[in-house]
């Protein structure tokens, strides 16, 4: 785990302000081989940001995925970025396909202790799952901060396209073959506010090559990068993350 120092709080930066680093792009050969440490994103952090975030690298660990109350298949590093990325986002928080609600949560939480206001937009749409993420978020009482919208993801997209809803943080974890990729990234210019992020979980899969029928997110967000709107910064734990540049 990356040697993290915890500093709090960190400074509440825009992130349409912040000049980060950037990685290339892996190789589809390289995707899966090796799962890259959570390390600060934005350049004004140095530690964890706070306890609930600190907390997280200290979960206990099996095959890779953190172990917690909630079933979930986040690596340390996923849920340390998906923390981080909630923290600082620049507007309201969307995400596809929420589970058990272990994302949700971890969403949710950096989003109140941020203090700024931001609210998680969670479509799932799996009755069920709807039901599961929903008493998850509730148990951690995060409700206030949390609205579940059922549905398929492209129509509820649609619809919050049509309201004018433009959010700062993207989570992409529901359908990942490369169709229901393809039409998120088509979607993001108009869902995503400039210097926002999207965080792609499961692009970093050898899946893309085993199976890459079910497995598309690589190639939809090579297809997004060829927007000049939009960069790859880095790979974390299993996830590519993008930002829409900065306005
Ligand atoms: C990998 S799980 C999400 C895990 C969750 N993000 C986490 O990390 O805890 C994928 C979820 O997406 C939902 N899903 C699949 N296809 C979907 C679609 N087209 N629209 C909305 N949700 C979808 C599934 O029902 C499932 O709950």
């Amino acid at each position: 785990m990356w040697a993290l120092r915890h500093r709090q709080p960190a400074e509440p930066v825009q992130q349409s302000a912040i000049a980060i680093k950037s990685d290339p792009i892996p190789a589809v050969d390289d995707l899966g081989q090796v799962f890259p440490e959570y390390r600060p994103i934005h350049p004004t952090l140095s530690g964890f940001i706070d306890d609930a975030h600190a907390a997280i690298a200290s979960l206990p660990v099996r095959d890779g995925l953190i172990q917690t109350e909630t079933p979930g298949f986040l690596r340390p590093a996923d849920a340390l970025a998906l923390y981080e990325l909630a923290w600082f986002s620049n507007a309201d928080i969307l995400e596809l396909g929420s589970a058990w609600g272990l994302s949700t949560s971890i969403l949710c939480q950096a989003a109140r202790n941020a203090g700024r206001g931001r609210r998680v937009v969670s479509v799932e749409i799996d009755p069920q799952f709807q039901r599961l993420t929903a008493r998850t978020i509730r148990r951690r009482g995060l409700s206030g901060g949390f609205r579940l919208m059922p549905g398929e993801a492209a129509t509820v997209i649609r619809r919050l396209i049509d309201k004018h809803r433009r959010f700062g943080l993207v989570f992409v974890d529901h359908d990942h073959s490369g169709p229901a990729t393809a039409t998120v990234c088509r979607a993001l210019p108009e869902l995503m506010r400039p210097g926002g992020m999207a965080l792609f979980h499961d692009f970093n899969d050898t899946r893309h090559r085993t199976e890459p029928d079910a497995y598309g997110v690589y190639p939809a967000v090579r297809t997004l990068l060829e927007d000049y709107r939009f960069r790859y910064l880095r790979t974390v734990g299993c996830c590519g993350l993008v930002q829409r540049l900065p306005a």
